[in-house]
């Protein structure tokens, strides 16, 4: 069966993860393929409220397999405490042998490397998934399944963990990580995670061969990706369709669908440019509303209006062949609600999202205003239930991003959506 990938369209906390254990009950196997525990997702079902970071969203359905690819940054700490919690097992749950280690010295470097930043800080998430991701690229990684190999691990640790303590000591003045308690914790890491690493591209290409959809997990945002998102503003992954290939070691051929996820409106943690920022009262009262806190660091979200020209060109660069749209409910009550359809910049209207950080951050957004509706939109599951206001607003979205809406989340429940049309094969 084909694969589906469940995609951020904005700069992530979209509501993939609700997405996902809806879609799940169709599916084998699912899959994250890139970032680390800097992604939250919670997942609202009839088993609980679940706060994942690492772990996909499928795990909540018993008959699934959910796979953590090699594009995926893993902090064993945090992948065992999600194990711990979630009393899951290797029938249920498998790691990467080629996914790369998030270690304590990366943790360290992602605090100290913002803190030189001063004004220029990017807001990360401060887990260490940039520093791991440097890593990877100068080929001065650690990969899961090194773990099974202590001997060699006791080779390769003490030259990585000199080099970086030189680093941490010498340009930042901070305090060096112990090379014994590093080994240490490696050993633990092992023995509890020895059981969970495996092959996954394998387990992905034999449920593609198989009679089960694949669902591929998305974390962040597409305009959080490294070469497509606002750079220099981003996370150091590829949360794009194109990283899918590359995390998870599988073929263009296999998908089924793309879909992206968009809020009904628009949220950012951390810096960089937002063009349709609600400053001041509007933006808090959605924020409140909704509940727009960080899953990961408990940080205010920022809150701003729906960019159509954000949403059309994440659209085109991942190919959506489908748009879900989440957290319609918190826009019942309006009166009026804004669309951005261009941007001004230095005078010009443009309909282009602009390359450079600095100019989207001189971007004024141009709105179309349309009329809200007083009818609530929570919890309906049946197109024919939606009020007027609420269906123009889907439709305006649609034609603004070019792309279908399949699925409309009107809560944080898994009951709580509204399927305009299949997504996934049957
Ligand atoms: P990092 O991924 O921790 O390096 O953070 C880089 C940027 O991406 C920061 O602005 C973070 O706030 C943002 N970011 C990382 N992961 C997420 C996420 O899952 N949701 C929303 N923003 C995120």
């Amino acid at each position: 069966m084909p694969a589906y990938a469940v995609i951020g369209a904005q700069w992530g906390d979209e509501g993939k993860g609700k997405i996902i254990d809806f879609l799940a009950e169709n599916a084998a196997v699912i899959a994250r393929y890139s970032g680390g525990n800097n992604a939250g997702h919670t997942v609202i079902n009839d088993a609980g409220t679940f706060k994942l970071h690492l772990v996909p969203s499928g795990i909540c359905w018993p008959h699934t397999m959910n796979v953590i690819g090699n594009g995926v940054v893993v902090d064993p700490d945090v992948l065992l405490k999600e194990i711990n919690e979630n009393e899951l097992d290797p029938q249920h749950l498998a790691v990467s042998d080629r996914a790369h280690l998030i270690m304590p010295y990366h943790i360290v470097l992602d605090q100290l490397e913002e803190e030189r930043r001063g004004n220029a800080a990017i807001g990360t998430t401060g887990r260490g998934v940039g520093p791991a991701y440097v890593d990877k690229v100068a080929r001065l990684g650690l990969r899961v399944g090194e773990l099974l190999d202590p001997e060699n691990l006791a080779l390769r640790l003490p030259e990585i963990v000199a080099f970086k303590n030189e680093i941490i000591t010498k340009i930042y003045g901070g305090d060096p990580v112990d090379l014994d308690s590093v080994f240490a914790l490696t050993n633990r890491w092992a023995t509890e995670l020895a059981a969970y690493i495996r092959p996954v591209e394998n387990i992905v290409a034999d449920a593609l061969e198989s009679d089960g959809n694949v669902i591929i997990e998305g974390a962040q945002g597409s305009l959080l990706d490294l070469d497509h998102g606002t750079y220099p503003y981003v996370t150091s992954s590829n949360p794009t369709v194109g990283g899918t290939l590359t995390g998870l070691g599988m073929g263009p051929g296999s998908y089924g669908g793309v879909a992206g996820v968009y809020k009904a409106y628009c949220t950012r943690v951390g810096a960089g440019p937002f063009p349709t920022e609600m400053l001041g009262e509007e933006g808090d009262r959605i924020r409140e509303q909704a509940g727009e806190y960080g899953t990961t660091t408990g940080r205010p979200r920022r809150i701003g209006w729906f960019d159509g020209v954000a949403g059309r060109y994440s659209a085109r660069v991942n190919g959506f062949d489908a748009m879900i749209i989440t957290r319609l409910d918190t826009l019942d009550g309006w009166d009026e609600i804004n669309i951005c359809v261009a941007y001004e910049i230095d005078g010009v209207r443009t309909e282009q999202f602009p390359v450079d950080a600095v100019m989207l951050d001189r971007a004024e957004p141009i709105y179309e205003t349309i009329s809200g509706w007083t009818e609530s939109t929570r919890a309906i599951t049946e197109y024919s239930q939606l009020n007027a206001g609420a269906r123009s607003y889907i439709k305006r979205l649609e034609e603004i991003v070019g792309v279908p809406a399949k699925i409309i989340s009107t809560g944080p429940r898994r009951e709580e959506t509204l399927v305009l049309q299949d997504f996934l094969a049957h």
